[in-house]
């Protein structure tokens, strides 16, 4: 093992350098990062915002924009100004109903509150260099008399004294026009024009300027100096130039004097305070939204000297016809959802849509507590107060919930990646790989939640915003790596057989890495070092006290056959919570005990394992390979062997009774006694199979009508407390499990029922069964309040928790759809 280590790290080192050249990449491979950087350039990245838009990978001087409403017919109307995603709007609707970041989408906002129903398309020019947004609104209820105040804010960052955006003087065709200069993205042109609708006015009133500059009849520009740190608090800056007009009006005229039809000119912006003009820009449109036509205006960007710039309304059109259709169509190329014109259909398409609409571009600071120690002999919660703001760092991901968690999340992108590798193969790598980039050099640590500036450490409660490097969390990332891998294996050797191949697949530029073995061995390779760091931090940093275990394993006469470096345990419960596991309340050994030992800990180093021995054969070093399959052949005989409980037939995780000084196995049957099933770690042959699946299937301990639940009713913990992984039911391990049962059981698909064994017969229904009630219940929730939730209710199945959970639910659609 020692010279295995030696060996690796000379490995590290080569690797590295090989790949920081980028000299030597193959064609394919220079297409495949062209095509990468120009499709992913633009899109609504700000995915905390109910529209914003930022470039990715461009962090000194990128543009900003975000788009806010609301209705400024009466004083009230502030209090429901939208800007950042929130539950506590309350709008009946918002999200995707298609979208692809690498050509855009529509997204759909319900806001009965203010009495809006916007729709907003994104789309781009076909090189990805220049974008248009078109907003278009109308009234729900025409008849409500409400003004739908659209503000726009841009800001072009960087404090370099090159990077600029300014105005440019009106030509007299309604347009706004800015000019804008940034050192990474170069020189650009933004136009607002108005397609349609009429700025609130009224006719019986000889003006509508209530002052200077106050005047909802026409659009109000405004333009200073914002930090770029705080752009992303452009509503509180509104709000708060807006509050200090409005009371100097009403100090001027008397609240009584003020005729009510001047109201959306009171709460118009203005240059109250003469600020000088600077990067940043308020544009306001008060649109008089009686009319049920509505209005529609397009912002358009385009380069300087682009080849295809976007100049009219019909190219706008014209584009967003193209966008949706290639996505409509892509779409159904990959997933079979019958009918097409079906509510089903719908579903799929705007949960898959929601899933990809919730990837952001992050890049900032994040904190750190590098000081605290972990006594792992205490199980109080552990304040983290020393830290330090390291960065800045860079993530593309993908976010649980854009309203909830708009950030990072170690234990669901993987999670994610498995919904998105089945739509865009590369997507999802190039994904991964950004995770990837963020393990530490010297460490190997990836933070479990990724915070990244002020912007996204707003959304977050003060006690979780900093991060500890003996912090773990369940590596879903390598899951989804590991299934890439096998995938793209696969896909290779069934090319190489195959002479002439008629795939369309191939012919797809999403989906180079999966059938290009060259393309993928010098991705892998790229990626291998910073990985193996990662492994060994994990296994390091969580590694269980096999010591305390030996007489016992000794006199249990199975000592020689467990594997001592192959125990682990969660770092960093306490006693009611193990938050590093990511099934925070799910019942542990009690009292908490340093020797404790944790299944589902094990199971993911298995998972790891395994990721590493594909990576090892996509790069043909054979020796590693044979090393990584001893070792997770190490950590499945150690599940039989420690973790399993025959009296039980469960996995259970493992303490030592301090009375009687024995090896006590705490078995609590659900989410986490499953786990080295659904994560595929059993033996085919395995004569636990069986019991496992009948555990499944049994409707008086997991089983439901809406899905498995996380811990079995006759468990004395079952919906207790915060009930929060207690009961209630959850996309990520149902889905695990549902792969499982199709790995274990590859015949469950294919034939007809009772054609085998009765324990086949089980695994075949419990299939069938499980699949058609997530996705029934997922669905049906969905008809009933236009929403994916977090969890699904024990009892009920309704949606509970974080609304709009468009993370790891959306795994349904492969669920529906997968081919
Ligand atoms: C690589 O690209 C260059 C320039 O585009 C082209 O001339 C050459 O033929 C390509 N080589 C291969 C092997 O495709
Ligand atoms: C919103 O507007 C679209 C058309 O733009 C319409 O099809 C839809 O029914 C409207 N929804 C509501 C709730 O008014
Ligand atoms: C204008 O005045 C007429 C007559 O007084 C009234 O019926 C109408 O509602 C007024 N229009 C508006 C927009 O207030």
């Amino acid at each position: 093992m020692q010279c295995l280590a030696v060996l690796l790290s000379l490995l590290v080192v080569a690797l590295c350098s090989a790949g920081h050249d980028t000299g030597q990449l193959s064609n394919s491979s220079r297409s495949f990062a062209e095509y990468t950087d120009q499709s992913l350039l633009w899109a609504p990245y700000r995915s905390n915002c109910y529209f914003g838009i930022r470039p990715r990978n461009v962090d000194q001087s990128p543009f900003m924009m975000g788009v806010m409403w609301f209705d400024n017919s009466d004083a009230s109307g502030l209090s429901r100004m939208r800007h950042f995603v929130d539950q506590g709007d309350r709008l009946t609707k918002y999200g995707w109903e298609v979208y692809d970041p690498r050509v855009g989408g529509k997204e759909v906002i319900i806001d009965e509150e203010n009495n809006l129903n916007l729709t907003l398309y994104f789309t781009k020019s076909h090189s990805g260099e220049n974008w248009a947004v078109r907003v278009h609104g109308q009234p729900i209820d025409f008849t409500r008399g409400t003004v739908a105040s659209i503000v726009l804010y841009f800001n072009q960052n960087g404090e370099d004294g090159e990077s600029k955006l300014v105005k440019l003087p009106e030509l007299g065709d309604g347009s706004t026009k800015f000019h804008g200069v940034s050192k990474e993205l170069g020189e650009y042109q933004i136009t607002v024009e108005d397609n349609k609708g009429s700025y609130f006015s009224d006719p019986n009133l000889s003006t509508m300027e209530i002052v200077p500059g106050c005047d909802s009849s026409k659009p109000t520009h405004i333009s200073l100096t914002i930090p770029d740190s705080n752009v992303w608090m452009a509503k509180d800056v509104f709000l708060s130039i807006l509050s200090d007009s409005v009371k100097k009006i009403v100090e001027e005229k008397g609240a009584e004097a003020v005729n009510p039809s001047l109201f959306p000119s009171t709460f118009t912006v203005r240059n109250l305070y003469g600020f000088p003009p600077g990067n940043f820009h308020y544009l306001q449109k008060s649109f008089d939204n009686s009319d049920p036509e509505g209005f529609e205006f397009d912002i358009v960007y385009n380069k300087l000297n682009a080849q295809e710039k976007i100049l009219s309304a019909q190219k706008v059109t014209a584009l967003i016809v193209e966008t949706l259709k290639h996505v409509e169509s892509k779409f159904d190329r990959l997933f079979e959802i019958e009918p097409k014109n079906g509510k089903h259909h719908e579903f799929a398409l705007e949960t898959l849509s929601n899933l990809l609409g919730g990837i952001g571009y992050f890049h900032g600071t994040q904190l750190v507590d590098r000081t605290t120690i972990f006594d792992d002999e205490q199980f109080e919660e552990i304040k983290l107060l020393n830290s330090r703001e390291e960065g800045p760092l860079s993530l593309f991901t993908s976010v649980p919930s854009r309203a909830a968690f708009p950030r990072g999340f170690y234990w669901d992108e993987g999670f994610h990646l498995l919904q998105i590798m089945e739509y865009d193969f590369d997507l999802a790598f190039v994904i991964i790989s950004s995770w990837f980039e963020l393990i530490e050099d010297d460490s190997g640590w990836i933070a479990r939640e990724i915070i990244l500036g002020d912007e996204a450490r707003n959304k977050v409660p003060e006690e979780f915003r900093i991060q500890n490097p003996n912090i773990a969390n369940p590596p879903t990332l390598l899951l989804a790596f590991s299934e890439m891998l096998e995938r793209a294996i696969k896909s290779q050797e069934d090319s190489a057989m195959a002479f002439e191949k008629d795939d369309v697949m191939m012919q797809d530029e999403t989906n180079q890495l999966e059938f290009n073995s060259n393309l993928l061995v010098e991705y892998a390779r790229k990626i291998y070092p910073k990985l193996l760091k990662h492994y060994n931090w994990f296994k390091d940093s969580q590694r269980g006290l096999f010591e305390e275990y030996e007489e016992m394993l000794n006199e249990e006469g199975i000592l020689e056959k467990a594997h001592e470096d192959e125990v682990y345990v969660w770092r960093g419960r306490t006693i009611s919570h193990c938050l590093p596991s990511g099934m925070d309340d799910y019942p542990r050994p009690q009292p908490p005990d340093v020797a404790e030992l944790n299944v589902d800990a094990l199971a993911w180093v298995g998972v790891m394992t395994r990721s590493m021995k594909r990576i090892a054969h996509v790069l043909g070093l054979e020796e590693d390979e044979k090393h990584y399959q001893n070792w997770e052949n190490n950590v499945i005989e150690n599940l039989d062997l420690l973790h399993w409980n025959e009296a039980q037939g469960c996995y259970c995780d493992l303490t030592i009774d301090s009375f009687e000084d024995a090896r006590t196995f705490v078995c609590h049957e659900g989410y986490i006694s499953l786990l080295p099933f659904a994560l595929k770690l059993i033996p085919r042959d395995s004569a636990h199979l069986d019991r496992i699946v009948s555990l499944m299937a049994d409707p008086e301990r997991i089983f439901s009508d809406y899905g498995l639940l996380s811990l079995s009713r006759k468990d004395e913990y079952f919906g207790t407390s915060e009930n929060y992984w207690r009961g209630p039911v959850w996309m990520n391990i149902n889905y695990l499990c549902l792969d499982a049962l199709k790995y274990y059981y590859p015949e469950v698909l294919s034939a007809k029922e009772g054609t085998f064994s009765p324990e086949k017969q089980v695994a075949q229904k419990l299939f069938k069964d499980l699949k058609s009630n997530l996705i029934n219940n997922v669905f049906k929730n969905w008809e009933e309040k236009g929403y994916c939730y977090e969890s699904y209710d024990q009892h009920t199945g309704e949606g509970k928790g974080v609304e709009h959970f468009t993370g790891w639910t959306a795994l349904v659609v492969n669920l529906m759809g997968r081919k």
